[in-house]
């Protein structure tokens, strides 16, 4: 191997999380690249989200911190990767109020030790391998802060305006990145995406959440009013999605991955209720909908988010393939099909999540 290519490998981080596993299953059943893995399996990473593509042939695992620069050098210098894709991130906003400075170490440093291992790669290699890499990095739609009901939905030119500790650490990241490409040259591309949803994703956001407390007979916690709004994707578009700015995407640009699912809180929750009504009723003959109560709002609580893809499916011919409807319904059937792999991932740090943020929060009830 010539010291100054690359190979076809690609390097990509939390893909023992819910999008990054969803990138990896895509990954290795449609690609003849291998794809190697970096995770450090934090509370939110699990091997057995991974299980469908650990031993494949085609895939590598390997534990480990984005912060810890020996261990991605020696990654780098290993496999000579021909991209680095970066999916590790501290992600729930319900933490980053209660404890910000994991987010600060991972979604900051982390990026920053990252990008700084990968221009130390980049810098080695020949001309046109210098050309041809990338490195992709996973944002979201939170970084450009929150709209009014009557807003034009976020573009790639939307101000960056982050409220919550979470969003501001991406924001921090995301300007890390386009700086190393301004300053260093790094071929760095960008994606920003909306809430996702679908299968293997952790129980403590929304969508999860109310599904697996629904089954269990406990209470679906809706913040403040209901009528937040959120933008929704099936997770299995966002990673298609990923895959197209990766292969065609512009250096130096971003792009803007939205599923066309705008939608209020208490609608989502409604929705997920009759269809499981209908799928696996109550015993008692009641709807799940009497689960509901409503408690204390979170602070900073942004009010409507909406995305438009329009740059991504004029440049890259990607389009979301899933509706809401269609790809709630996907998910439900996943959850209730998978009770073995929440069981697993619902150990006892999450039972003291639990009571410790909704506690506080019914406690707090006006
Ligand atoms: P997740 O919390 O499910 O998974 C994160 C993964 O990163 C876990 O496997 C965790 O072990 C790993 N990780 C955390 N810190 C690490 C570190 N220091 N080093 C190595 N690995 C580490 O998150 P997700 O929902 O899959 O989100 C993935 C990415 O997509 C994040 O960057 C997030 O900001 C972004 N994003 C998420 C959404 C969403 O709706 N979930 C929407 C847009 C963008
Ligand atoms: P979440 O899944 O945490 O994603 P994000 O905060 O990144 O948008 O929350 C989605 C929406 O659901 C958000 O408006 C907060 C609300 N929410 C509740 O009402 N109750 C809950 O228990 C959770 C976790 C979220």
């Amino acid at each position: 191997m010539d010291k100054n290519s690359f190979t076809d490998t690609i390097l990509v981080t939390g893909t023992a999380g819910f999008i990054g596993s969803a990138f990896a299953r895509k990954w290795v059943g449609h690609e003849s690249a291998t794809l190697v893995s970096l995770d450090a399996l934090t509370y939110a990473g699990h091997l057995s989200t991974l299980l469908p593509v650990i031993s494949h042939e085609k895939h590598v695992f390997v534990q480990g911190d984005i912060c810890d620069q020996t261990k991605v050098t020696e990654l780098l210098n290993k496999y000579r990767p021909k991209a680095v894709l970066n999916f590790a991130a501290e992600s729930h906003v319900d933490r980053s109020i209660l404890g910000p400075e994991t987010f600060i170490q991972t979604n900051v440093v982390g990026t920053m030790r990252l990008l700084e291992c990968v221009r130390a790669y980049w810098n080695g290699l020949n001309e046109d391998a210098q050309r041809d890499f990338r490195y992709l990095q996973v944002s979201t739609d939170e970084v450009y802060g929150t709209l009014t009901p009557t807003d034009p939905p976020f573009t790639e030119s939307t101000p960056y305006a982050p409220n919550s500790p979470y969003a501001a650490s991406k924001a921090a990241a995301d300007h890390l990145v386009r700086a190393w490409h301004e300053t260093y040259g790094i071929p760095v591309v960008s994606t920003h995406c909306g809430n996702n949803y679908g299968p293997y994703q952790f129980p403590e956001k929304l969508i999860p959440l109310m599904i697996t407390q629904a089954l269990a007979g406990g209470d679906l916690p809706i913040y403040g009013d209901g009528m937040q709004v959120r933008d929704w994707i099936y997770v299995d578009d966002h990673v298609a999605g990923i895959a197209a700015v990766l292969k065609k995407g512009t250096v130096g640009e971003r792009y803007n991955i939205g599923g066309f699912g705008e939608t209020h809180n208490l609608n989502v929750v409604h929705t997920l209720c009759n269809t499981l009504d209908e799928l696996q009723p109550r015993k008692d003959g009641l709807s799940y909908k009497t689960q509901i109560k409503f408690v204390k709002d979170r602070p900073g609580h942004d009010r409507r988010y909406a995305i438009s893809p329009e740059k991504t499916t004029r440049d890259l011919g990607w389009k979301p393939l899933e509706t809401f409807d269609s790809g709630l319904k996907k998910t439900i059937a996943w959850y209730l099909a998978n009770g073995e792999w929440v069981s697993k991932v619902k150990d006892k740090g999450f039972k003291d999540w639990l009571e410790a943020q909704y506690a506080q929060r019914v406690a707090g009830q006006a």
